[in-house]
């Protein structure tokens, strides 16, 4: 068993260099399905649902070289197989792009349920209406959802709610499409429009990512042979963000992509942060203790949830009395619990929590209850007298890489234990 073992209080101050986005690279990979060729990623974050995706497109015949930590030159000219099994895609949700790219290329797919964090249901209602919709034939049962296709022929999709993962899946699916797809109400995260470039390098005709119609003309085939990097991850950034905020420090973000931040921005801001960009560096500092805030979740561009636990330290510690609204997930306050171990006064009552700022938390042991949760765990270690020891790292390690690292460097006191 692994823990992290954090001795605050530290002021972060310092550099750090933002990696590739995890929710663009666990859609890419499986993304180059489509190729039937070769294709070189770059800027791939080194981390377990990265690797977890690539084992299974090896199992299904590709061949992926890796020619540094970040960099796959992947071939699925050699993919004959259209079966993931459900041990390997139950580790994490992204397996479920699988489906798309697998139908899309095989018009035939048989995939285990995804896993992931435990933030609630996590249905995938409106993925299997979209490939419905493209007159495939959709069946969920002993664990794997079962498609078939005789021909895919665009149509036009309304999603009943706003989704990241079946807007990217649907794309997947009707590519090759003969005809139109539009796909309306649909998610505008950045990574969206990070899958949308990659296809669209390679010769897909893809329409309005970024905004809530999106229109797919289908393509024969797609060009083998490309290079491609990976979008800037905004909740890494996002995180060490707030980690400044929650610290007092003063972090220098390198490799962003500063638009994709603007909510959080204002909201720092808005709670007496300060916040400099400049290209691709943003710089945030915060000398003064962090004033209330009221946060609501929302789609992109609105804030995100999965910046929602690492806000919850900054409010735990804030003057005054803050509410968050989560409204994209069920149950994504596990880790106030955790907080409150460490001095943090919070109630949580279904999807809104209350936090009542102290003036300092104190180090004890918790545990991460997944992955963004275990990163604001971290921050709040940094920001708290004495001891802390985060267990569960295996939620940390699936969507950041090196983050013990990238803490140290910018003066945190943190080392990873194995017991
Ligand atoms: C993606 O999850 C991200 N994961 C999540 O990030 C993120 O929290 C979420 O988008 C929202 O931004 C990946 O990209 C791998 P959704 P996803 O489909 O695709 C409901 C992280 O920390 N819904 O946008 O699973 C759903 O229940 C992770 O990196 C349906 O009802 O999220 C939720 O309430 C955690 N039916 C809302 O929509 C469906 O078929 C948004 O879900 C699909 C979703």
């Amino acid at each position: 068993m692994e823990k992290l073992v954090i001795q605050g209080r530290t002021r972060l101050h310092g550099e750090v260099t933002i990696s590739g986005a995890k929710n663009a690279a666990v859609a890419l990979i499986p993304a180059t399905l489509l190729i039937n060729g070769v294709c070189t990623l770059e800027n791939l974050p080194n981390i377990s649902d990265v690797q977890i995706q690539c084992e299974i497109l090896k199992e299904l015949g590709a061949t992926i070289e890796w020619l540094n930590p970040n960099t796959a030159r992947i071939d699925t000219s050699t993919v004959d197989n259209y079966k993931a099994p459900l041990d390997k895609t139950s580790k994490f949700r992204a397996s479920y792009y699988l489906i798309g790219a697998l139908l899309s290329r095989f018009h035939n797919v048989e995939v285990g349920l995804p896993g992931g964090c435990n933030l609630g249901a996590r249905p995938i209602d409106q993925h299997i209406k979209g490939f419905e919709a493209l007159g495939a034939n959709v069946e969920v049962a002993t664990g794997k959802v079962t498609a078939s296709a005789e021909n895919l022929i665009g149509a036009p999709i309304y999603m009943d709610t706003v989704s990241v993962g079946a807007t990217i899946n649907i794309i997947l699916a009707s590519v090759f499409a003969k005809g139109t797809t539009t796909i309306d109400n649909a998610a505008k995260e950045p990574h969206i429009v990070d899958v949308a470039n990659f296809l669209n390098s390679i010769g897909a005709d893809i329409r309005g990512a970024g905004t809530d119609i999106i229109k797919i003309n289908g393509v024969e085939k797609l060009k083998s042979g490309s290079t491609y990097s990976v979008v800037p991850d905004q909740i890494e950034a996002g995180t060490f963000m707030l980690a400044a905020m929650a610290t007092g420090g003063d972090i220098v973000l390198k490799n962003c992509i500063s638009e994709h931040l603007d909510c959080l921005t204002a909201k720092i801001i808005e709670m007496g942060g300060k916040v400099d960009e400049s290209g691709d560096e943003i710089r945030v500092y915060c000398n003064k203790r962090p004033t209330k805030a009221n946060i609501k979740t929302a789609p992109y561009p609105g804030f995100p949830t999965d910046l929602q636990s690492q806000m919850g330290v900054v409010l735990a510690l804030a003057d005054g009395t803050s509410v968050i609204s989560e409204n994209i997930w069920e149950s994504r306050f596990q880790y106030t619990y955790e907080l409150i171990k460490m001095g943090a006064k919070i109630t949580s009552q279904g999807k809104t929590a209350f936090f009542e700022g102290v003036e300092k938390l104190s180090g004890a042991p918790v545990y991460a209850t997944d992955l963004r949760a275990g990163a604001a765990l971290i921050i709040a270690g940094i920001a708290a007298e004495g001891t802390t020891e985060l267990y569960n790292l295996q939620h940390i390690d699936r969507g950041y890489e090196n983050i013990e690292e990238k803490f140290r460097k910018l003066g945190a006191n943190i080392i990873r234990v194995r017991e």
